[in-house]
């Protein structure tokens, strides 16, 4: 099942990448080249900050999760919106009727790792879910500084001063919430006594 999940996601690159392609030859504009993302720095930084083998196998598969669900959200608000350019619409709409078929794969699975995990690597996986949403919602402007300076966009500096540090946080919370509580991560008053295992 697992399996199929990562075939997926491969072919869901793919699709994108080809989609991109395609618009920078029918647009006859340069590939972006840019990898500088916020959010993957953050991923490596709190990877190297972990003192132990457990907390980086757990941090890891917090970001996979909170990410899996979070990227749904982000393509669902793409999917339904009809006045972006087709291709992009196409693109993502089927991306994200694919994350919704294989959902409920990912959140069997995410269940029966959780119901392994002791009483202090549940809280420390829900911690890196909830913490995971703050980065995901991150802006990345410098990627969109990237965009504007290759298409020379007119007025680029004052859009981006206008957009700030500003994040749409408040778009993404529930869902992942939704995702704690599905999974069996969200806190029980009487779980650090059930749980001797720390
Ligand atoms: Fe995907
Ligand atoms: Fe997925």
């Amino acid at each position: 099942m697992v399996s199929e999940v990562l075939l997926d996601e491969a072919l869901h690159t793919r699709m994108s990448i080809m989609a991109c392609n395609y618009i920078y030859d029918m647009r006859g504009v340069p590939p972006l080249d840019f990898a500088d993302f916020n959010l993957v720095h953050w991923r490596d930084r709190l990877l190297a900050e972990c003192g132990a083998e457990w907390e980086r196998r757990l941090t890891r598969f917090a970001i996979a999760s909170a990410s899996e669900t979070l990227i749904t959200d982000y393509l669902k608000i793409m999917a339904e919106d009809s006045s972006i350019q087709a291709i992009c619409h196409e693109v993502t709409r089927t991306h994200a009727m694919d994350e919704w078929a294989h959902s409920s794969a990912f959140s069997f699975v995410a269940t029966d790792i959780v119901q392994g995990l002791s009483y202090k690597e549940r809280e420390y996986l829900r911690s890196t879910i909830l913490k995971t949403v703050q980065m995901f919602a991150n802006n990345e402007l410098n990627a969109w500084a990237a965009v504007f300076s290759s298409l020379s966009f007119p007025h680029a500096q004052d859009i981006l001063h206008d957009i700030g540090d500003s994040n749409e946080i408040g778009v993404y919370t529930n869902s992942v919430e939704n995702l704690i509580d599905r999974i069996g991560l969200a806190r029980q008053p009487y779980a650090e006594h059930q749980d001797v295992r720390v």
